[in-house]
């Protein structure tokens, strides 16, 4: 946990905002796994966390935005829990480590935000995004659960985007904490990726390494040589020799803070001909990509630019024909690239997507694309110096996109679907980084991880 300064910061900094009432943050409870007593690993309410730096179940912070008073809601321990749980810090402890001055039994949270209600004070909250959240909300605001998302508030959301997605010093270190131990996580995995291994036991011997630090995941495991399948989190096939192997994997820090990174190699430690052009073509998106981050740039923009990398590539490879800046445009490209450049990543790994999609991605004049794979870039918006965002770009051959796709003539002036038809069994490709946006550019964080044909070959050869 940060200096308690860290969060009184935070909180002074959400005041900035001109906001009036109260402002409400409910943390996460425990959530079963199969009855009560039985609970999957705790994961704490990230924009609790942020303003209230607690990782324990059963709290609740209020700031009164008119005079700045924050107050913690929960329970001092007694001797029952003590029994099952060990010496716990009473309440007053707990607020103090995050420089709350005041603390109140959870008990009477309800109350205190319906004498505010009554006198005419709004109770500004964020989207809840958990049922047990959602639930508890429905009685703390005296309002039907199904209400309470529709209630939530659009100006504290943006209040809270604006500052969590800056991110201070102590942030960036635990992120590259964070990476420090992914890096020892995707080195192990290209080095036990041996023809005959089951994807699974990789998968083992990787997220041994995070529970080693006590460590929990920041979303499942993607460990495949069925890369094109872009949420495939299967892990049954058994390796061959020549598989291309797609490993997007990363942990969360006991910080609290995600890594989300992608390598792909191939099983045996040898790419062929065919993958290492396809290959050096994602790895060159990336890199321009990353060459483009800069405060001031749209995302979206920096997304089509990588798309126009790939479709030049793949022009010269004979896969498109026309124009690339139309294929972009057109959405043909996104035949083999359907989804999004990256995201912001801080506390979750899809940062503050919970908050609403497009209140954290959009914005500043800037809009989704409906196209299809377009559409999926989370993030569209303006940079800034201080977010930190991922940069994934990939080539796919989907059959079921490249069949549907061709049965309908959808781009055919632009797609050669004869060329696409040769690569159906070829998987996916991705590479992913995770980059702070800095005063005139951009910095990769963490220490590199094996990335050019050369640098994977070599680690792979060991
Ligand atoms: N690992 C999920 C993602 O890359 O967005
Ligand atoms: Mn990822
Ligand atoms: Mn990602």
């Amino acid at each position: 946990m940060f200096a308690p300064s860290v969060f009184a910061q935070r909180r002074a900094g959400l005041q900035q905002a001109g906001l009036s009432g109260l402002l409400l943050f409910v943390g996460n409870v425990d959530s079963p796994m199969n009855y009560a007593d039985n609970t999957l690993p705790f994961v704490q309410d990230s924009s609790f966390r942020y303003f209230f730096g607690l990782n324990e179940p059963g709290l609740a912070g209020v700031i009164d935005a008119d005079s700045g008073e924050a107050t913690l809601f929960g329970n001092d321990p007694d001797v029952a829990d003590i029994v099952w749980t060990g010496q716990l810090p009473s309440l007053a402890e707990r607020a103090a480590q995050a420089a709350v001055a005041a603390s109140r039994p959870y008990a009477e949270l309800a109350a205190r935000l319906a004498e505010a209600r009554a006198a005419g004070r709004p109770v500004h909250y964020l989207a809840p995004y958990r049922g047990e959240t959602l639930i508890e909300m429905g009685r703390l605001l005296d309002t039907h659960p199904a209400q309470v998302k529709d209630g939530f508030s659009p100006a504290l959301t943006r209040a809270v985007v604006a500052l969590r997605e800056i991110k201070g010093p102590e942030e960036i270190a635990e992120m590259e904490a964070a990476l420090g131990v992914t890096h020892a996580m995707h080195i192990a995995a290209m080095q036990n990726a041996k023809p005959g291994v089951i994807e699974y036991q990789v998968v083992g011997i990787m997220e041994g390494i995070m529970r080693r630090h006590d460590w929990q995941l920041a979303y499942p495991s993607i460990f495949s040589k069925r890369g094109e399948v872009l949420h495939n989190h299967r892990h049954d096939n058994v390796l061959q020799q020549g598989d291309l192997v797609l490993n997007d994997t990363g942990c969360a820090s006991g910080g609290g803070y995600a890594s989300d990174i992608t390598r792909t190699f191939p099983v045996g430690g040898k790419f062929t001909t065919r993958q290492r052009e396809l290959y050096d073509t994602v790895l060159d998106m990336q890199l321009a990509a990353i060459e483009a981050i800069r405060p001031g740039v749209r995302y979206l923009d920096v997304h089509k630019l990588a798309a126009r990398v790939m479709v030049e590539r793949m022009s010269a490879l004979g896969f498109f024909h026309g124009d690339a800046h139309e294929i972009v445009e057109s959405g043909a490209y996104a035949i083999a690239f359907p989804h999004g450049l990256g995201h912001q990543i801080g506390m979750d790994v899809h940062d503050m997507e919970a908050l609403g999609e497009d209140l954290v991605g959009y914005g500043d004049n800037v809009e989704r694309s409906p196209l299809f794979g377009m559409g999926y870039l989370r993030l569209g918006k303006t940079l800034k110096a201080g977010m930190t965002l991922t940069v994934e770009p990939g080539l796919y051959f989907i059959p079921a996109l490249i069949e549907a796709w061709e049965k309908e003539g959808r781009h055919s002036q632009f797609i050669h679907y004869a060329k696409f038809r040769e690569y159906a069994d070829f998987g996916g490709i991705r590479i992913e980084d995770n980059v702070l946006v800095t005063e005139d550019g951009s910095r990769v964080l963490g220490a590199p991880i094996p990335k050019t044909v050369e640098e994977v070959e070599a680690v792979m050869a060991v």
